[in-house]
């Protein structure tokens, strides 16, 4: 099993628990925990990625990582990406113990919080990890929330999922979670780019994405939200959008249709 996935963890477990959760306990980065070792894989990580991104990521996701100022040497300090991110559009990065239960992330995003990991895999598992880390979480997901339209969509997304009434909500939120800011795509200067973090921060999975065995079906909110997806396996079926205007008006029709 080659692919890297880092990226379920906090939002498929635990529908059960109740909307009025507490938000979780945010813990500070403490910058200097991180050891050479520490910057050299994020080094390795970076210029493997960027080796391709420049060609088949998103502007958004390229426009944002500059805006938010993520360098090649060293792991990013929480504190000047949030300065940047904050003064783009509100958003912040804030700093987690690992998983936290899928009630208290929604309701980490509809308040422009994005719940973070903080630590570095180990050089080891440049590839599989079990886990998310600091690569997959601020690299993968960070740089798009500097962008206006998807800064509103994934706000609207968590307050739309956070007041989910039912075990099928909740998991209609994980799909449309999954196919698009875990694992969308996005046609772009004429080819289909990628935007959904788990592509960003994996090349392996990036190139899956891309390649034969994919089917890259246009973005339709119905058959996301009818699409299960497997969480260790290849994904078979992605959608691509034409521009983050559908991902907000997919929430706006999601919101519409639970008032009706
Ligand atoms: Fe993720």
């Amino acid at each position: 099993m080659s692919s890297t996935h880092t990226h379920h963890h906090h939002h498929t477990h635990d529908d059960s628990a109740p909307v009025e959760a507490e938000l979780p306990t945010f813990r500070a980065q403490d910058y200097s925990r991180y050891d050479a070792e520490s910057h050299e894989v994020w080094q390795l990580l970076f210029a493997r990625r960027m080796a391709t991104l420049q060609e088949t990521a998103s502007t958004v996701f390229l426009e944002g990582m500059t805006r938010i100022g993520l360098g090649a040497d060293r792991v990013p300090d929480l504190a000047d990406v949030n300065r940047r991110l904050d003064a783009s559009t509100g958003w912040n990065a804030v700093g987690v113990d690992g998983f936290i239960p899928a009630a208290q992330f929604f309701r980490c995003l509809s308040r422009r919080r994005f719940p973070t990991t903080l630590g570095v895999r180990p050089r080891a598992q440049l590839d599989y990890l079990p886990e998310p880390d600091i690569f997959h979480d601020v690299f993968g997901h960070v740089p798009l929330h500097a962008d206006p339209v998807f800064a509103d969509f994934l706000q609207r997304f968590g307050a739309l999922a956070a007041g989910a009434r039912t075990p099928e909500e909740t998991e209609q939120m994980a799909r449309l979670f999954w196919f698009t800011v875990e694992f969308g795509l996005v046609q772009e200067r004429g080819a289909v780019r990628i935007y959904g973090s788990g592509l960003i921060s994996s090349h392996g999975d990036a190139a899956k994405a891309l390649g034969p065995d994919c089917a890259r079906r246009p973005f339709e909110l119905d058959a996301v939200i009818n699409q299960a997806f497997e969480i260790d396996d290849l994904q078979p079926v992605l959608f691509v959008v034409e521009s983050f205007d559908q991902l907000f008006e997919a929430v706006d029709t999601l919101a519409r249709r639970r008032a009706d």
